[in-house]
C-alpha cells in the first residue's frame, strides 16, 4: 500500500458484515474466500477501506462481539489463510482493511472465563470482575435495557457476581489486571502482523470500573488506550485506531488525545472516531424540514488534532442509536421513523437506510450528499449503496444484517445453499426483495442508486478538500438548507442541501468568493451565475443537492 500515513482523512470506508456478504462453499453463511470474490466489486465502487465485523470463534451471541478465540477465524468464515488472503487481495486492488479489535469483555466461552468461574482462586479469575454484592458501580447505566436487568450477573458455583456491560454472555475483562493489558497488545500485534492497517476499537469507555463514577471514559482507559497507540506508532506506522465512543462530541475529544487547545499538536490516541451525535439530527432535520440540530451539535464539536479524523456514518450494523439526543427528542424520533415498536431496540431503531427514508430516492440521496460533505471519512453501510430493506421481525439486530442482494437469481447471487438454509432469510418482499433491489440490476443502470453513491466516491477523492477541508456552515436563508463551506488553502467547495419537499433558495453570503464561477461538481445544477458582490441566490428543487467548487 502507499505509505501515506495520513491516508484516512480523506478514506471511504465500507461496512462489511462477513455473514452476509457472500458465502462461497454453500452453507448459506457469508466466508473469507466470498469477500475475495467481491473485492473487485468494492474497487468498482471506489471504497478504500474495509471494516471488517468480527471473524473470530465465538458463539455468536452477540453476532460475533463475544470472542471466544482471539487468535483464530471464526470456521464458518474460513482459515487464518484466508484472512491473509483477503488482506493481500484487498492491498493489490488498493484497498485497506480494517478489524474489530473488542478490548472490553469476551465470551463467556471464552477459556479464561470458562476458568475464571472454575473457583475464586483460579489464575484466570482476575482477568474479569467480581463481586460479592451486585450493587458496585451502580452509577453505571445498562446499555442492552431490553435484556439485561443488571450490569451484574450472579455466577452460582462460586457465588459472586461477574460485571458485563453489554449480554451478560459478555463478562468484561479486568483492565485492572496487567496480564489482561498486556494480552490485548500481543492480540492487537497477532492481526497486526497479518497486514492489516489498524482496528475499530469496540466499546472503548468502557475499559475500566471505579466507584462513584458512570464507569464511561475514566483517565485509566485513556491512558490504556494511549498505551495502545504507540504500540501501533512504534510497531505499526500508518496504521489506524478509529474508536468507537458513543459519546458527546466534547466527551469524545479527549480520545484523539494532543492537546485540546491546539489542534496543531498531534494526537497521541484514536486517529479517528465515530461522530455518533450528528447521525440522528441528520434524520430528525429531515422529518422537520429544519436543519438547526446538525448546525447546534456540529458547532458544538470541537477541533480535532490535525492529524485526526472524524468517521461519519449515517446507519450500521446496530440499531441507529438514539442515545445522543434528548429524552425528548428519542420519543420523538420513535413516533416519526419507527411507528411499529417493532422497530425500538433498546434505546433506538432497528431499521435500515431505505425503509426509514421511504425508500425516497431523494432523501436517500441528499442524506447521502451531507454524509460526504460533513467534516470526516463516510462510512458505507454494506448495501445501502443500492438502497436494500430490513426486516423488524428477526432477532436482535439481524433484520439490519441480511444476506447483501448481489442478483434477482436464485438466492440472491449470495449463496449457493436453499434459500431456507440462510443464517437469515432474504428480503424478498414486493419493494425491497432481492428480485427488485440487487447489484446487478443497478450496476446495469446508470440511474440507479448505485451509480450515484459511485459518483460521490469517485468526486469527493477528486477533491481531496472534502476530507482536508475546514468546515464553515453558511447562513442560507432557509431552515431548511445545510450549506457547508469546506475550504482548504488551494480550494473550495460549498455543498447545498435541501431537506424539504418544498423548492428553496439560498441565499449565501459568498461575497468573498466575489468573481469565481462555480463549477458543478455532480453535473446536477441548472447554470449558476458567476458570484457577484450581492448575496448568491440557488434554487434547489425539494430534496436537492448540490456541490459547487468555487
Ligand atoms: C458495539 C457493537 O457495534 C455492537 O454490535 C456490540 O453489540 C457491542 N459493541 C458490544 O460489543
Amino acid at each position: 500500500m502507499n505509505p501515506d500515513t495520513l491516508w484516512y482523512k480523506n478514506a471511504i470506508f465500507y461496512e462489511v458484515h462477513l455473514r452476509s456478504f457472500c458465502d462461497s462453499n454453500g452453507d448459506g453463511k457469508g466466508d473469507l474466500p466470498g469477500l475475495i470474490s467481491k473485492l473487485d466489486y468494492l474497487q468498482e465502487l471506489g471504497v478504500d477501506c474495509i471494516w471488517l465485523l468480527p471473524m473470530f470463534p465465538s458463539p455468536l451471541k452477540d453476532d460475533g462481539y463475544d470472542i471466544a478465540d482471539y487468535y483464530n477465524i471464526h470456521p464458518d468464515y474460513g482459515t487464518v489463510d484466508d484472512f491473509r488472503t483477503l488482506v493481500a487481495e484487498a492491498h493489490a486492488r488498493g484497498i485497506r482493511v480494517i478489524a474489530d479489535l473488542v478490548l472490553n469483555h469476551t465470551s463467556d466461552q471464552h477459556p479464561w472465563f470458562v476458568q475464571a468461574r472454575q473457583s475464586r482462586d483460579n489464575p484466570y479469575r482476575d482477568y474479569y470482575v467480581w463481586s460479592d454484592t451486585d450493587q458496585k458501580y451502580r452509577d453505571a447505566r445498562i446499555i442492552f435495557l431490553d435484556t439485561e436487568p443488571s450490569n451484574w450477573t450472579y455466577d452460582a458455583a462460586t457465588g459472586q457476581y461477574y460485571w458485563h456491560r453489554f449480554y451478560a454472555s459478555q463478562p468484561d475483562l479486568n483492565y485492572d489486571n496487567p496480564a489482561v493489558a498486556e494480552e490485548m497488545i500481543n492480540v492487537l500485534r497477532f492481526w497486526m502482523d497479518m497486514g492489516i492497517d489498524g482496528f475499530r476499537a469496540d466499546a472503548v469507555p468502557y475499559l475500566f470500573e471505579r466507584e462513584g463514577t458512570n464507569c464511561e471514559n475514566l483517565p485509566e482507559t485513556h491512558a490504556y488506550l494511549k498505551r495502545v497507540r504507540r504500540v501501533l506508532d512504534e510497531e505499526y506506522p500508518g496504521a489506524i485506531l478509529l474508536g468507537e465512543a458513543n459519546q458527546w462530541p466534547w466527551d469524545l475529544r479527549p480520545y484523539f488525545g494532543g492537546d485540546e487547545n491546539n489542534p496543531a499538536v498531534p494526537g497521541d490516541e484514536f486517529h479517528m472516531a465515530f461522530h455518533f451525535p450528528v447521525m440522528p439530527r441528520i434524520f430528525k432535520a429531515l422529518k422537520l424540514e429544519d436543519v438547526s440540530d446538525i448546525l447546534e451539535i456540529m458547532a458544538r464539536t470541537p477541533d480535532i488534532p490535525f492529524n485526526c479524523q472524524w468517521c461519519v456514518f449515517l446507519r450500521n450494523h446496530d440499531e441507529l442509536t438514539l442515545e445522543m439526543v434528548t429524552e425528548e427528542d428519542r420519543q420523538l424520533m420513535w413516533q416519526l421513523y419507527a411507528p411499529d415498536p417493532r422497530m425500538r431496540l433498546n434505546l433506538g431503531i432497528r431499521r435500515r437506510l431505505a425503509p426509514l427514508l421511504d425508500n425516497d430516492r431523494r432523501k436517500i440521496e441528499v442524506a447521502n450528499s451531507i454524509l460526504f460533505t460533513l467534516p470526516g471519512a463516510p462510512i458505507i453501510y454494506y448495501g445501502d449503496e443500492i438502497g436494500m430493506g430490513d426486516n423488524i421481525w428477526l432477532f436482535d439486530r439481524n433484520g439490519v444484517r441480511t444476506p447483501m442482494q448481489w442478483t434477482a437469481g436464485p438466492g440472491a447471487g449470495f449463496s449457493q445453499a436453499d434459500p431456507a438454509d440462510f443464517w437469515v432469510p432474504l428480503i424478498d418482499d414486493p419493494t425491497y426483495g432481492y428480485q427488485k433491489v440487487n447489484v446487478a440490476a443497478q450496476m446495469a443502470d446508470p440511474q440507479s442508486l448505485w451509480h450515484t453513491i459511485r459518483q460521490m466516491v469517485a468526486v469527493r477523492k477528486a477533491n481531496p478538500v472534502l476530507g482536508w477541508g475546514n468546515c464553515q456552515f453558511l447562513p442560507a436563508g432557509s431552515r431548511a438548507v445545510l450549506a457547508l463551506l469546506r475550504q482548504g488553502q488551494e480550494a473550495a467547495v460549498l455543498a447545498l442541501h435541501n431537506l424539504s419537499g418544498t423548492a428553496q433558495t439560498a441565499v449565501l453570503p459568498l461575497e468573498s468568493f466575489a468573481g469565481a464561477q462555480p463549477v458543478d461538481l455532480l453535473g446536477r445544477a441548472d447554470p449558476l451565475p458567476p458570484v457577484g458582490t450581492e448575496p448568491y441566490r440557488v434554487n434547489l428543487r425539494p430534496y436537492d443537492y448540490l456541490w459547487l467548487k468555487l
